[in-house]
């Protein structure tokens, strides 16, 4: 009997206006083009600035704009997830506030937390609502502000982040195209690697807390590497050989854009060629949430109906996995 699945009907991000480069950064950090570009494959990033301006600024851009290309009322949203590390503020859930903000009114929405892997979680978490029948418009959107949480006095991190959202429509589908299965991990030990150290219940904000800078992102960045690294290739081919998939039935690889060498070495890893796997961390830099949908909409008109397509991503928690889709537009 065919299964009800969910595919993603359309796919939509938003870009801050703000382009950070690194001859900027050389003025803020004591760092190089050269440097930044060898070791992480970035070039400039997008920073969202002015006041008042907040993650769910950016998803409600990247909501509404999904919802006009899709042809789809925001009163027909049944349910919105929102993925972030960065909420507007602890509570309420960023989710409500761009439903909000877009004008979606008959949907519940709650926000997810697993750092960079946030995305397909909230994929799959939608993915399932869709698959029981009841929901019909699911929307997806991974965002952050990173610029919110980084120490731009610290080069090992600032040169890194960038702000951007972007969202997926999730609709179901008796054809044989969508999410079709996955396989994720965590291993609470990682938390050492990677954190924000105050703000949480550990260590609320006080003078203290922001004499130490301890309100931002803290990463040892050749540990999480090398994670990154092994962790993504090997749950992504776990993931192929549960469903027989060979190298060549992939079409797109596209994991989580943290730093041009771990993307190339999951991709050597897994002996896909470099042509099929997504690339666009030279224009935005880690978006943390937003990177896997970002790669899809950068790539859309290249995708083909059917195609397979590896998502993986890896981090803080530590938290990783892959997700095997088939492009259904
Ligand atoms: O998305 C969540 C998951 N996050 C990741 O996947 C990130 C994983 N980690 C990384 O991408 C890399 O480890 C970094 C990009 C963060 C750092 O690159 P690296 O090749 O691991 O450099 P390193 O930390 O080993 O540092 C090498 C050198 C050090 O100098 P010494 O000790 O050799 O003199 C650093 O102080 O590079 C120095 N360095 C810099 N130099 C110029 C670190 N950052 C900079 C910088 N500019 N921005």
């Amino acid at each position: 009997m065919t299964k009800l699945k969910a595919a993603i009907t359309a796919v939509h991000g938003d870009l801050p206006d703000y382009v950070l480069t690194n001859q900027e950064l050389e003025q803020m950090v004591d760092t190089t083009d050269e440097w930044i570009s060898a070791r992480t494959g970035i070039k400039e990033r997008r920073i969202l600035k002015g006041n008042g301006l907040a993650t769910s600024d950016m998803g409600a851009k990247a909501v509404k704009g999904l919802l006009d290309k899709r042809g789809v009322s925001p009163d027909e949203v049944d349910l919105l997830i929102c993925s972030t590390v960065t909420p507007d503020m602890k509570f309420p859930a960023t989710a409500n506030l761009i439903s909000h903000k877009t004008g979606i009114k008959n949907a519940f929405s709650y926000d997810m937390n697993a750092a960079c892997s946030g995305f397909i979680y909230a994929l799959v978490t939608a993915a399932n609502f869709v698959e029981r029948g009841k929901y019909k418009k699911v929307v997806v959107v991974g965002a952050d502000k990173m610029s919110s949480i980084v120490d731009y006095s610290d080069r090992q991190t600032c040169v890194i982040f960038g702000d951007a959202a972007s969202a997926v429509l999730l609709e179901p589908t008796m054809e044989d195209v969508g999410v079709i299965d996955h396989q994720f991990a965590t291993d609470g030990s990682g938390y050492v690697h990677l954190h924000m150290k105050a703000g949480g219940s550990l260590r609320p904000p006080s003078y203290d807390t922001i004499d130490a800078r301890e309100h931002y992102v803290y990463q040892e960045g050749q540990p999480v590497f090398k994670f990154a690294v092994t962790k993504m290739a090997g749950i992504s081919r776990d993931l192929m050989a549960a469903n027989n998939l060979q190298t060549e039935d992939i079409a797109w690889l596209v994991p989580h854009q943290a730093n041009l060498r771990i993307i190339e070495a999951t991709g050597n890893r897994m002996e896909i060629p470099k042509e099929k796997v997504m690339v666009n961390i030279q224009k935005y830099g880690n978006t943390t949430n937003a990177t896997i949908p970002l790669c899809l909409w950068d790539y859309e008109g290249q995708l083909q109906k059917g195609d397979n397509i590896i998502l993986t991503a890896f981090g803080g928690g530590f938290t990783w996995g892959a997700v095997w889709l088939k492009w259904a537009y």
